[in-house]
């Protein structure tokens, strides 16, 4: 990672556990959120209509949409439920109780591409057999 690609954006204290936070730095708009033993970050725009991440119910290492409820995984921005889609994940560390995010390092993960491989060959089981 080059030098400099870490932005503070906030205490470690400002974010309640199991809470996000909108953040954001030039063209990025990303929610930070805490998770007790991990802050994670994705995107703050949900794949089906942008609803805003930051505001989501977290469950475990994912979080509800506010909007229609899609559930996002924050280890690697796939869709788990709602919908097919995914956001950008970017890294996260925490250095002098401060939360930095590395903008522009944030990526789509190939997770979500074999998640969706995996269930378009995944045979449908018919429920009345
Ligand atoms: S905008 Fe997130 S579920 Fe619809």
């Amino acid at each position: 990672m080059k030098n400099g690609a870490w932005v503070t954006v906030t205490g470690t204290g400002t974010i309640p556990l199991k809470e996000g936070r909108r953040v954001s730095h030039g063209d990025h708009e990303v929610a930070v959120f805490n998770l007790g033993n991990k802050y994670l970050a994705v995107d703050n725009r949900c794949p089906h209509k942008a609803g805003p991440l930051a505001d989501g119910i977290v469950a475990g290492q994912a979080v509800f949409c506010p909007l229609h409820n899609w559930k996002i995984s924050l280890e690697n921005g796939c869709a788990l439920s709602g919908g097919k889609g995914q956001v950008k994940i970017y890294p996260v560390k925490i250095l002098n109780q401060k939360v930095c995010v590395a903008f522009e390092e944030g990526a789509l993960s190939e997770a979500c591409k074999e998640r969706t491989a995996d269930s378009l060959t995944k045979p449908v089981r018919d429920p009345n057999s």
